[in-house]
Parts: structure tokens; sequence; C-alpha cells
């Protein structure tokens, strides 16, 4: 007897490579992460919860939906926080798509929308990204048809970096007026650009961002949606009451009490650390993706050792193949001292 649905027993669970990693030992370029401690006030603020004697109860979220509403620029009740936005994209694949539906998600993408919609046993359609012509916006409008509940478009994907224009959106929302149209803003702070503004005049709109990449706090698990103030209430059904905890709650408070913080490690990797890794790898003819994000996909000879040569140096980047089978690493940017680190390693392998 299969005790559950018989769909889920056909899937593998989803295990990004996360064990061994270790702030005090790496340089960890491997999963997009702030490579640097977060603001000191942030730290102070949650140690100074934890010593209020108050983890016995049950989380209360004062003011934070205000707050974070007021940061992303929308009404409050366009927005719902969620548990990481992973948990943001669960939500409104869980509540729109039912067995036997169709979801359009451009590849190669971030993992997790595909292993969602399966969970819901979607049929998943994959156009691919290409390096040249980035997203591929009309063969997606070319595939949306009656049974399209679902169209995911991270903005700037994961892993290529790749950004869609506004305009392509807003072909897509018009081209699919009974799907979900998922714009997944997870780097949205290194990119600067948003939709968030069009969820009153597309009710398909849905919007999702998070404090776990620029700000910092993914060990904390806080995102948000953003939509129209109908769709936020239904959604608002299916996420629990203490989906987010009280420790990410008050830290993404103190982290919007000082945004400069965030701001200078923005700069800081967008104006220097990813230029400066970009120039390398032209010097050395080294193919990589455009990106407005703050990794790249790159293609170096001997990928995957060079990806080992790195562990060695204590550097962790991520293998990524593309859709041929061409072995990449995509790599993250952090401070400029890291990217000089990462720069030296990567000369002293091919030397
Ligand atoms: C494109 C994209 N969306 C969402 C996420 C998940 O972020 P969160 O930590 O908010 O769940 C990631 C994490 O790698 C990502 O790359």
């Amino acid at each position: 007897m299969k005790l559950f649905k018989s769909h889920l027993y056909q899937m593998s669970t989803y295990e990004p490579p996360l064990e061994g990693r270790s702030v005090k030992k790496h340089v960890l370029l491997d999963f997009n992460e702030r490579t640097l401690r977060v603001d000191p006030e942030i730290e102070k603020a949650l140690t100074k919860f934890i010593k209020s004697g108050a983890l016995q109860k049950y989380p209360s979220y004062g003011d934070i939906v205000p707050r974070v509403a007021a940061y992303a620029g929308v009404p409050d009740s366009n927005l719902m926080i969620t548990n990481g936005s992973d948990q943001g994209i669960d939500l409104v694949i869980r509540a729109v798509c039912s067995s036997g539906d169709e979801a359009i998600i451009p590849a190669p993408s971030f993992a997790i929308y595909r292993q969602f919609a399966e969970v819901e046993n979607v049929t998943v359609i994959e156009p691919l990204y290409t390096q040249e012509g980035g997203f591929p916006t009309s063969d997606v409008i070319g595939l949306i048809g009656s049974k399209t509940r679902l169209v995911v478009i991270p903005n700037p994907n994961n892993p290529s970096g790749t950004a869609v224009p506004r305009e392509d959106i807003e072909q897509i929302l018009q081209a699919a007026p009974n799907a979900a149209v998922l714009i997944d803003e997870c780097y949205f702070e290194y990119l600067g650009e948003t939709v968030a503004d069009l969820c009153d005049t597309y009710p398909n709109l849905l919007v999702a961002r998070t404090f776990s990449k620029t700000w910092g706090l993914a060990s904390l698990r806080l995102g948000f949606l953003i939509s129209s103030s109908e769709n936020i209430n239904q959604l608002l059904k299916i996420r629990g009451p203490y989906d987010v905890n009280q420790l990410a709650v008050v830290a993404v408070e103190a982290a919007l009490e000082n945004p400069q913080y965030t701001k200078d490690y923005i700069k800081e990797v967008m104006k220097k650390s990813k230029p400066a890794l970009e120039k390398w790898c032209r010097g050395r003819n080294i193919d990589f993706w455009p990106s407005q994000a703050n990794f790249l996909w790159t293609f170096p000879p001997h990928a995957s050792e060079l990806a080992e040569y790195l562990q060695d140096q204590n550097i962790l980047v991520r293998p990524k193949k593309d859709a041929s089978g061409r072995m990449g690493l995509r790599i993250n940017l952090g401070s400029v001292e890291q990217t000089e680190k990462l720069i030296i390693a990567l000369n002293s392998f091919y030397h």
C-alpha cells in the first residue's frame, strides 16, 4: 500500500549541498548569500530578544507588515510575510495549481519551482533561456494554453543572472490572464527593478521577495509576497499563523533601521567585485552569461577540477551544467578582499 499520493514516489528530494560549509573556514561563494557578517545591530537585537525571556511565547508580528510594506513601497494590504521566499513560492503554487495543470518554468532556473510544482502533480514545461537572447519571452507566450495555471519569471534568474525587461513581463501578464504569473525578485536589491507597483493593475501578478540574500538573513527565513489585497487575503488562509518565527522578525526590524549597511554591501559587490571577476574572465577568454545579479555563471576550462582546487583553497563555488551539458561554475561575489583572494586562486590554478 502506498500511503502518499502516488506521484510523490516518482520524485526525489531537493538536497542542496549544504554540509560542511563553514563561515570560519570558507569563503562561501556557492549559495549566492551575503558573504560578510550582518550588521552588529541585528546581532544585538537578536541577543536582547533571546535574553528577554520570551522564547516560550508564540510569535507576535507587531508592525512588521507595515514596515516591510513601507520598504517595498506598497500598501500594507498588498503584502504578507512568509517563511523565506521558498514558502511564498510554495503558497502560490499550492493555491493556484491542481493535478494535471501546466506550469511554464523557463530553464535552467532555481530548482524549487519545479519541486513544488511536481508536488502538486503539475506538468512542468521548460522553454530554454539562451546566453544571447536571455529570457525566452516569445516561447513562453507561445506555450500559454488553456491548461496553463502558472508562469514563473525569476528576475533576475538563478543561475544565469538574466534580467527580464518590464515590457516582457507585462506582455506575459496580458497573454496569461487565467494563470498566476509569479515574479521571483529574490535578488531584487542587486537588480534594482521591480514590478511590485503593477499588482493592482494585473490581478494575476504575484511577486516573491526575501531578506535572505542582500540582507544576509538566510538562516532566519523571512520572505514576503506582494500582490493585490484580494490575492493576499486568499493566500493568508494557507499560511500557518506562526510560520514566520519571532527571531526573523526581530532581525528584519533591526535590519530595516539601517538600510545603508546593506546598500554599502550591494555597491561593493556590484560596482567592484563583480566587474573584477568579469574583467578576469574576459582577460582569459572565459565565457560567462551576462548577469544582473550578484553572481556569474562562468564556463572555465576544466571547471570540475577548478571547483575542487578552489575548495582546497577554502573557496566554495557551485558547479552547474548548462542545457547542452557543458559544466560551468556559478560564482557568487562578495567583498573586494574576498574577490581578490578568489582571483589569486584562479590565477594559480591556470598559472
Ligand atoms: C531565485 C531564487 N528564489 C528564491 C530563493 C529562496 O530564497 P529564500 O531563502 O528566501 O527562501 C533562492 C535561493 O537560492 C533563489 O535563488
